[in-house]
């Protein structure tokens, strides 16, 4: 982790540059890519999975079944914790007890592990662990020439949108595949509807709207034997350095399916938020909502609201409205597609795009095809970002400016005694956001 804080001053694009080179370098990606890509029949394909707990239990299943017939097979496991590891094991090898082979030497914790497992010599690295450690671990991975699937989002703070940016691009001249957990760019309504949109169904898009409102999500309280960092790394939602805050965790699938709908990022945002019933010592230093206005280049507008407040009306969906009709789209439902007087049209959604999204990319990986959806989650996870600029500042926020910000969130040191850059107040409490007041640029 001591590499968190270099190279951040190589890279840092106008939003137009970073569009030009997302797509000219795919262009080239694509090409060394098809030469290098693991086409070789059926070999094995050996996986480690970096990151053990909800979400890479599943990642590790659903690509352990993929439906492209690729031969895989579990050989790693990293976490910072041990018994974090320990359940994974356990529930992977009972779910698909012949794809699992991952002896205790091979089974790491640690803030370290995952640079144990990616030297185990893996074909590709599921990244399931929180999103502030991704630009390091997916820098790791590409440096060692695995293929990479990572959730989403891929970082917390602009410095690491950039450092994903870079080993992205490194990536795809070495002709490694990468996919990233934007699981409803692989959902069977989505891809149909944002189609129709494309096609000029709906007539010019003016405006969008994306909620991602629920009650919350797990709190794991501090026990007595842990140090600062233990504690936050245990608790990592609700630490911005970790998890970008809920509005870049959760709703960053929201807004990847508006920049999808505008096949772009944003030039501006505004917004506000703040707390107002989830405070205590177990909370960290996050907002329980946020409601934001961003702005694209063509002046359209896309409205974005998330809250983590319990007994209110929830919402995962998108809507865009058009000068001849609009789309509603449930997150996991369906999509219904009204134009002018037409009756409504509905789209079933279709299998689950978690495990599409790995069916998905083993078939790439099968044929030797190009794959990268780095440029779009770099992209929608630096939306996410600038959405959190504005709230936390109450200021207007341009995307390039947000996209050059020096503000590095994360720690130098990766260790559990190492000092965190945040840290709780006299009475037990930490600091949050303060519009007005807080600085983001
Ligand atoms: N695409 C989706 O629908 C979806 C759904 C849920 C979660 N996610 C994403 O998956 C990621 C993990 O979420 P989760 O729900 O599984 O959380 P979780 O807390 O259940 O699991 C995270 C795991 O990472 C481990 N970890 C922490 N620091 C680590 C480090 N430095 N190295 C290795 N492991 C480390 C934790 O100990 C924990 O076991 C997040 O990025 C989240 O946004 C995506």
């Amino acid at each position: 982790m001591n590499a968190r804080n270099d190279n951040h001053g190589s890279c840092t694009p106008s939003r137009r540059e970073f569009l030009k080179t997302s797509s000219a370098v795919a262009v080239a990606g694509g090409l060394s890519l098809a030469r290098s890509a693991h086409a070789a029949g059926n070999d094995e394909i050996k996986l480690a999975l970096i990151g053990c707990g909800g979400r890479g239990k599943g990642a590790a299943v659903q690509a352990l079944n993929n439906a492209a017939g690729a031969n895989v097979k579990l050989v790693a496991l990293a976490d910072a914790f041990e018994d974090s590891v320990d359940q994974a094991h356990k529930l992977i090898s009972k779910r698909v007890p012949d794809k699992v082979d991952v002896p205790e030497e091979r089974r790491f914790a640690g803030l370290d592990a995952y640079q144990k497992a990616i030297d185990c010599g893996v074909d590709m690295v599921l990244m399931c662990s929180p999103p502030g450690f991704r630009p390091q671990q997916f820098e790791a991975a590409v440096k060692a020439g695995a293929h990479v699937f990572m959730e989403k989002p891929v970082a917390t703070d602009a410095p690491g949108v950039r450092r994903i940016m870079a080993a992205n691009e490194e990536a795809k001249k070495k002709g490694l595949l990468v996919a990233v957990g934007h699981h409803l760019r692989h959902e069977v309504k989505h891809r149909e509807v944002i189609q129709r949109i494309h096609d000029g169904a709906i007539g010019n898009v003016l405006f969008q709207r994306a909620y991602f409102n629920s009650s919350g999500v797990w709190v794991r309280p501090r026990r007595p034997d842990q140090t600062e960092m233990q504690h936050q790394v245990r608790n990592w939602y609700y630490f911005t350095w970790l998890s970008g805050d809920h509005i870049v965790e959760q709703h960053v699938h929201d807004l990847d399916v508006c920049n999808w709908v505008k096949q772009g990022p944003p030039v501006e945002a505004q917004g506000m938020g703040g707390r107002q019933v989830r405070i205590g010592p177990a909370y960290g230093e996050i907002f329980d909502h946020h409601a934001v206005e961003f702005t694209y280049a063509d002046g359209s507008k896309m409205f974005s609201y998330c809250r983590h407040i319990p007994n209110c009306w929830g919402s995962f969906s998108e809507h865009a409205h058009g000068t001849k009709g609009s789309v509603n789209i449930e997150g996991h439902g369906r999509a219904v597609l009204r134009i002018d007087d037409a009756e409504p049209m509905t789209i079933e959604r279709g299998p689950d795009g978690h495990q599409l999204e790995h069916d998905h990319l083993f078939a790439a990986l099968l044929e030797g095809r190009p794959y990268n959806e780095g440029d779009y989650g770099a992209t929608s996870t630096m939306t996410a970002i600038l959405g959190r600029m504005a709230s936390y500042s109450g200021q207007i926020i341009p995307w390039d400016d947000a996209l050059k910000s020096e503000i590095d969130l994360c720690p130098k040191q990766s260790a559990w005694d190492a000092e965190t850059l945040v840290k709780p107040g006299e009475d037990d409490l930490y600091a949050c956001a303060m519009p007005g007041k807080t600085k983001v640029l």
